[in-house]
């Protein structure tokens, strides 16, 4: 591949043609058109989204039912490519539709951005100037607050915190933020903004950064389903409730003591977060560097859910910074974004979160319950069967047939090629 300037200024379909001077299968490249969406207006916007766009990448949008969330039903949305995860999330919330189904525990809003600065001066001057200046560095963002104080918002708190013993010379203004239903980036970041604007007058200082910060431990939301344990019957074919409430529990468990187990648990959880995420038009990188660094706060990696088992009563619980927006930003302009808020009944984003919390709860409590009974892979090669076929070929016939076949046999990739060629030659 060449160097190229000049590649943003050329149309689409000079990006391609470039593209194409430079590929030995230039033709692979014609395939981008399928994508593209008849509706010219929402194919421009979906493009202006982002830079040098040439197409559209397709996931799959599934439906996961019968959430009950604090005793109001939901149909959530997910968008993934994992074949197991809508169903073994669907799976979940049936389980727990019947027992009681999840229910919000605690749920807090704050966000939080910082100025970071360097002071080159007597550190007891910087505390008098800030001290001073405190309620007119608020003044001077007042009118970029306003309209979300309108609606119940706005920057709440500015501290001025000592970070030298991180770093020589080190301060912030450490401010905090409710941004009612949107994500706020871009309402925090302004405000950062004109705060350092502010201080950058000051003697001695020196204004390196101003942004949010995408650690929002006091923007969280913790889900829990719990049941008798007696209840749990059912939950897995030839599996006592006890047995099965005990295994879970050393699964979760396992998840807190060992880093590598974590990041699997963690991930598993997050197949369920990231896709109701990215359905709903949310930005799942901040959620993801968010709840890994949550799930190592108090220095080591552990995973985000906890199990209690007590008083004859199995409990099993989520925990997870989840600063999402249901106003503004992507939500409001994705047309398949506004189709999912509109199938979740257009919530608020605390609404939101608790779904989106009740999702990785419930994607979680689903991979444990596979691990601890018939193992992963038995479910996991089922769902990826048709890929298998697909990838193969095979003719509708075939998949119909090797459906069957498959019903109780344990799936691999080889296994199915080798169905496939032994079909053919009896046919
Ligand atoms: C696979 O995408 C996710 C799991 O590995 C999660 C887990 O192990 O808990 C099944």
């Amino acid at each position: 591949m060449k160097q190229v300037s000049g590649f943003s200024k050329l149309s689409k379909l000079e990006k391609i043609d470039w593209l194409k001077t430079q590929l030995p299968h230039a033709y692979t490249l014609n395939v981008l058109q399928d994508y593209w969406l008849a509706d010219r207006a929402t194919q421009k916007l979906i493009e202006e989204f982002s830079e040098n766009t040439i197409g559209n990448f397709i996931l799959p949008y599934g439906v996961a039912p019968n959430f009950l969330l604090d005793g109001e039903m939901f149909a959530v949305p997910f968008v993934i490519e994992e074949s197991s995860v809508v169903a073994a999330s669907a799976k979940s919330a049936k389980f727990w539709l019947s027992r009681g189904g999840f229910k919000t525990k605690k749920l807090t809003t704050l966000k939080n951005g910082q100025v970071h600065f360097f002071y080159h001066g007597d550190k007891s001057e910087l505390e008098e100037q800030f001290l001073n200046n405190k309620e007119s560095l608020f003044n001077s963002v007042a009118e970029l607050s306003n309209n979300m104080e309108k609606r119940g918002g706005g920057i709440k708190s500015i501290e001025l915190k000592d970070m030298t013993a991180e770093l020589p010379n080190y301060f912030q203004l450490y401010a905090t933020f409710e941004t009612c239903d949107a994500m706020g980036a871009n309402f925090i970041n302004s405000i950062l903004e004109e705060l350092g604007n502010q201080i950058s007058h000051w003697d001695h200082t020196e204004v390196n950064m101003c942004i949010l910060s995408n650690f929002t431990p006091e923007c969280k939301v913790e889900v829990e389903v719990s049941c008798p344990i007696d209840s749990l019957k059912g939950v897995a074919k030839n599996v006592e409730a006890k047995d099965f409430a005990y295994k879970f529990k050393q699964a979760v468990d396992i998840a807190q003591a060992d880093i590598r187990r974590a990041v699997t648990h963690n991930k598993g959880i997050f197949n369920g977060i990231d896709a109701v995420i990215l359905a709903t038009g949310n930005d799942f990188r901040a959620i993801e560097a968010c709840g890994h660094a949550y799930a190592a706060r108090d220095g080591s990696y552990r995973g985000l859910t906890t199990c209690d088992i007590s008083e004859g009563e199995f409990s099993f619980k989520i925990d997870i910074p989840l600063a999402l927006g249901t106003v503004g930003g992507l939500t409001t302009l994705h047309p398949m974004a506004k189709v999912s808020l509109e199938m979740l009944g257009n919530p608020n984003a605390q609404t939101l979160m608790k779904i989106v919390a009740a999702a990785g709860l419930a994607q979680n409590f689903g991979a444990l319950r596979s691990l601890v009974t018939t193992g992963i892979q038995q479910g996991h090669m089922k769902m990826h069967l048709l890929n298998i076929l697909n990838q193969l070929n095979a003719s509708k016939e075939e998949i119909k047939r090797a459906k069957e076949y498959f019903n109780e046999r344990t799936v691999s990739f080889s296994g199915v090629r080798d169905f496939l060629a032994k079909t053919d030659t009896l046919h």
